[in-house]
């Protein structure tokens, strides 16, 4: 049944904890449908959809020690190092999901998190990094309050991954979810993302390929929340809107037909919207590199060649996403390495699919 807001504020102690430790593993993920502008607090302005990826992980310990009438202390390590700057990040999060986790003030909080990929690759970390520390508090809501079945242990973490960063609220599922509400997912919710059936999706993308070539591996130029901000005043904002919605529906039948031609054109246009969007705004930003762009003409033209289904997507940056059915993984790491390693900073790339969703390590 689909949840309001209020059905998330915690009910109550059943038994009282002095000191916890929770370690969960969770993935990034690929959007497929994009999110790109918002409403409200925290909202999406149309639905999106990805998949969980399987290597791009953050894996954060959380460890909560009760506290007396002392100020409440909150510490974030990132690989062994204490850093200032996202432990702001980290404190400005639980302090907005305070109204629905009352108990965390109650503690003190060390965090210790580390991703998989590298800080400086171009990926973002909000979707892992949020989506895991959600996990971390809802295990402990978990056991303070019994009565949390697995249903709602994911559908409150994507609320509150949400209220951290939108696309991480996509991160608590396995294989592909969608967030937002939308005609054709009857559970589908602006307040958290749900898991689309595995029966709904043809067994050909289960197993589907991204592999992420790291072009320009800076900071990134823009910010996501200057990113979305940009669709507010943006000329053809609703007509945005309402195309990322009809893609979704289209999406929706797609995947369940396993239409990986229809698949291919319709994620491209997605990626290349997200990004003529960006370039045509009232502010303007050009966020792809030339690399990125004789990737997409090499990989255009390499498929009308060989034939092969290679596909791209992109995200708010530069680096370039390579999705393809495993079936054809052989010939495309060969065509990679061969052709398209040239344009990859330091000739980095991370081979990575669709994946089985967040893990819980301990305890
Ligand atoms: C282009 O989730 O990073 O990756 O909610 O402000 O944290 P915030 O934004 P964020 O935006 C992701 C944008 C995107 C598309 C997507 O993942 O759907």
């Amino acid at each position: 049944m689909m949840k309001e807001t209020a059905d998330f504020i915690f009910r109550g102690i059943n038994s009282p904890v002095e000191q916890a430790e929770y370690t969960w593993q969770s993935p990034s993920n690929i959007a497929l449908v994009k999110y790109w502008g918002k409403k409200g607090d925290q909202l999406p302005a149309n639905a999106s959809l990805s998949f969980t990826l399987s290597q791009c992980v953050t894996t954060t310990t959380v460890i909560f020690g009760k506290r007396g009438s002392d100020r409440q202390n909150l510490q974030l390590f990132l690989d062994g190092e204490e850093q200032k700057a996202f432990g702001q990040k980290a404190f400005s999060f639980l302090d907005k999901i305070r109204g629905f986790q009352p108990f965390l003030q109650d503690y003190h909080i060390q965090i210790h998190t580390k991703n998989s990929f590298p800080h400086s690759s171009g990926i973002a970390s909000s979707a892992s990094g949020m989506s895991a520390l959600a996990l971390c508090c809802m295990s402990l809501e978990k056991e303070l309050n019994g009565n949390v079945d697995s249903d709602f242990f994911y559908e409150k973490a994507s609320f509150l991954a949400r209220i951290g960063s939108g696309s991480a609220s996509r991160s608590v599922y396995s294989k592909f979810a969608m967030w937002g509400q939308h005609h054709e997912y009857a559970n589908g919710s602006d307040l958290y993302a749900i898991q689309v059936p595995e029966k709904e999706v043809h067994k050909d993308f289960h197993t589907f390929r991204d592999t992420i070539l790291l072009i320009d591996q800076g900071k990134k130029s823009v910010s996501s929340t200057v990113g979305h901000s940009l669709l507010d005043k943006h000329p053809f904002r609703d007509e945005r809107y309402q195309t990322a919605n009809n893609n979704i529906t289209e999406l929706k039948h797609i995947l369940e037909k396993g239409d990986i031609e229809a698949f291919g054109n319709l994620v491209e246009q997605e990626a290349l919207m997200l990004h003529a969007l960006m370039m045509s705004g009232p502010e303007s930003f050009i966020l792809m590199k030339p690399n990125t762009l004789a990737v997409i003409e090499k990989v255009r033209n390499w498929r009308t060649e060989t034939g092969t289904q290679l596909f791209f997507t992109l995200d708010a940056g530069a680096n370039v996403h390579l999705l393809y059915p495993e079936s054809a993984e052989p010939i495309v790491l060969e065509f990679i390495q061969n052709e398209l390693i040239v344009y990859c900073e330091d000739k980095n790339y991370i081979c990575d699919n669709v994946g089985e969703g967040p893990q819980q390590l301990m305890p």
